[in-house]
């Protein structure tokens, strides 16, 4: 993830090259193409009216796929990968091979708006990507006025991969943390689902403690892997200014 990052800042001083490289490669590899037209057969929409674009890239993703697992160096190649892969994600076997299925999805105008955004936040900035558990990252930097940090820690209260490590203590430690930082007069916000309605869940201890910092409101419902209906919940961002 952090070589993907790393390749689309570089390619943020010439947006028109990598779109030009996207489009070649795209080309060569027989992908539909719904950014610039539409390639896809109207026999095969009929037919499959919701997964035709799963139907019509399956071969051509499978090329791409094996290619890129031949020359990991590829990042343009990993990046398509992501955007034609199932659900977006980035999926690796033991021995290090991308293994996730075609997805339903294209490159389409939503990847190049998002892609142009992306560029323009990123372009004349000194952009540094890390890997650590976040109280070494926390604890490594030395803070000056008007330094930020933002938190998006895993759920206490909702399924995926990565809240399964999560637990009460993780959760106390971090918002200690925080405290800590409060104090030190360092500035940060964090994100927090705080009750599902629905499930009846309610994360009491984040609820309490954030009750001495500003609390926004985030008007949204969260969308889960394993259930994509939508459903109410109270979700935050808490910050210390
Ligand atoms: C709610 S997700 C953040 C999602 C992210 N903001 C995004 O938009 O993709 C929580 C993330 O915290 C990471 N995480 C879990 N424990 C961690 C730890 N001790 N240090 C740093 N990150 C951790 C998980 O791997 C997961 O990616």
């Amino acid at each position: 993830m952090i070589s993907l990052h790393n390749y689309l800042c570089a390619c943020s001083s010439c947006p028109k090259i990598f779109f030009e490289q996207v489009a070649n490669r795209i080309f060569e590899l027989g992908l539909s193409r719904s950014f610039k037209e539409d390639i896809v057969p109207r026999n095969l929409k009929m037919e499959y009216p919701k997964t035709y674009y799963a139907k019509f890239n399956n071969e051509s993703y499978k090329m791409l796929r094996d290619q890129y697992n031949k020359n990991k160096d590829n990042i343009l190649d990993l990046y398509l990968l992501l955007i034609y892969g199932f659900n977006r994600i980035l999926r690796f076997n033991s021995k290090g091979d991308f293994n996730l299925p075609v997805g339903n999805v294209d490159f389409n105008k939503n990847v190049v708006n998002a892609l142009e955004t992306y560029f323009k936040n990123v372009h004349l900035k000194t952009i540094h990507f890390y890997n650590f558990d976040y109280k070494e990252f926390i604890n490594m930097l030395a803070y000056k006025e008007n330094d930020f940090i933002y938190l998006d820690p895993p759920y206490l209260i909702t399924f995926s991969e990565y809240n399964k490590l999560w637990n009460k203590n993780k959760e106390k430690e971090l918002l200690d943390l925080l405290d800590v930082l409060a104090s030190s007069r360092v500035k940060w916000a964090i994100s927090n689902l705080v009750a599902d309605y629905n499930k009846g869940t309610h994360n009491e201890i984040f609820d309490n403690w954030m009750k001495k910092y500003n609390i926004h409101e985030i008007k949204s419902y969260y969308i889960s892997f394993n259930n994509n209906k939508a459903r109410p919940t109270r979700e935050v961002l808490v910050t210390n200014y």
